[in-house]
């Protein structure tokens, strides 16, 4: 049995430097890993192992096994070579040797994004990795790809925020399905004002099973307007998916049937989600450093 992920960089003694820093990268990005949880030998006789390897890092999410080099050409080379047997002998484990410059373009590969947390001062943590988000939002698609499972749902996506999980959603849900977008104004320190309807649908509901998405439902109240404007149009159902629930600050009582993540009661960028039109393209949500928000 492997020890529980993730281990936390504060708590592990790491050889080397360079190692420690990934740790802190993989925190960073909320992808987990175990350090040198297992041991494989390389040759042994009788009952005698006479060379094993160590690979520095196991990563769960992507069953990956990681060796980090140093720079020095003779230890790569001779990691290269406890590698390349690995590999023969255990055909079934995924292990890659990368030196800095290799884990850095392994990240972003992954699609978690500039891998130096220094280049993203904004940002005080990731609550949940693109690696994470994409998990939920396949389960989400499949479960509501077994409850619509016959229908031919019609999905409405508020605008804007919710623009990356519509659309990494519809991926994930195996049914005919059509789609449309409503944008809707929100409050600006207009007392006066109202919620206003920017853009309505296009196509008609009525007698349709809709699904509408949301990217976060915070007080509720917008989301309530919008179900109340969808209900007054008569669709045969209406359901309400939300990736992000902020629970702790709701008003109104609005009843959610699919939620991809509960959230802290903190103001969240990224995945569609802005801060001032600024941060939607981020891959993975996270929270921004206080002093930004003002
Ligand atoms: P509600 O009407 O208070 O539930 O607010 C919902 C809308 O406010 C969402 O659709 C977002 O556009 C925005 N919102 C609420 N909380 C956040 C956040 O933490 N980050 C980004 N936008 C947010």
């Amino acid at each position: 049995m492997l020890p529980e992920a993730s281990a936390r960089t504060e708590r592990v003694q790491f050889a080397h430097d360079s190692e420690a820093e990934f740790a802190r990268i993989l925190d960073f990005y909320g992808i987990s890993w175990l350090y040198e949880p297992r041991s494989f030998p390389l040759r042994w006789e009788d009952d005698r192992i006479l060379e094993a390897f160590t690979p520095d890092f196991f990563l769960p999410d992507l069953n990956l096994y990681v060796e980090i080099t140093t720079l020095r050409q003779k230890l790569a080379t001779e990691k290269n070579r406890k590698v390349r047997l690995l590999r023969q002998l255990y055909p079934e484990i995924n292990v890659k040797l990368l030196n800095k410059k290799d884990y850095l373009r392994l990240v972003a590969k992954y699609g978690y994004g500039p891998p130096d947390a220094k280049k993203l001062p904004d940002i005080d943590r990731v609550l949940f990795s693109a690696g994470q988000i994409q998990r939920r939002v396949h389960e989400l698609g499949a479960r509501i790809s077994r409850d619509y499972r016959g229908k031919s749902p019609v999905a409405v996506g508020v605008l804007k925020g919710v623009f990356f999980f519509m659309a990494d959603l519809l991926r994930h849900i195996s049914l005919p399905v059509s789609v449309d977008f409503m944008a809707i104004s929100s409050y600006e320190g207009d007392s006066a004002g109202a919620v206003k309807i920017l853009k309505d649908l296009d196509l008609h509901i009525v007698k349709e099973h809709v699904l509408l998405v949301e990217d976060i439902v915070d007080t509720g109240m917008t989301l309530n307007r919008v179900v109340e404007r969808l209900r007054s149009q008569r669709p045969a159902s209406l359901k309400v998916c939300a990736l992000l629930d902020k629970r702790a600050r709701r008003l109104v009582d609005v009843h959610l049937d699919y939620v991809g993540f509960e959230v802290p009661d903190e103001f969240v960028v990224g995945y569609g989600l802005d801060y001032r039109q600024r941060y939607r393209n981020l891959p993975f949500i996270g929270t921004l450093k206080q002093e930004l928000l003002s």
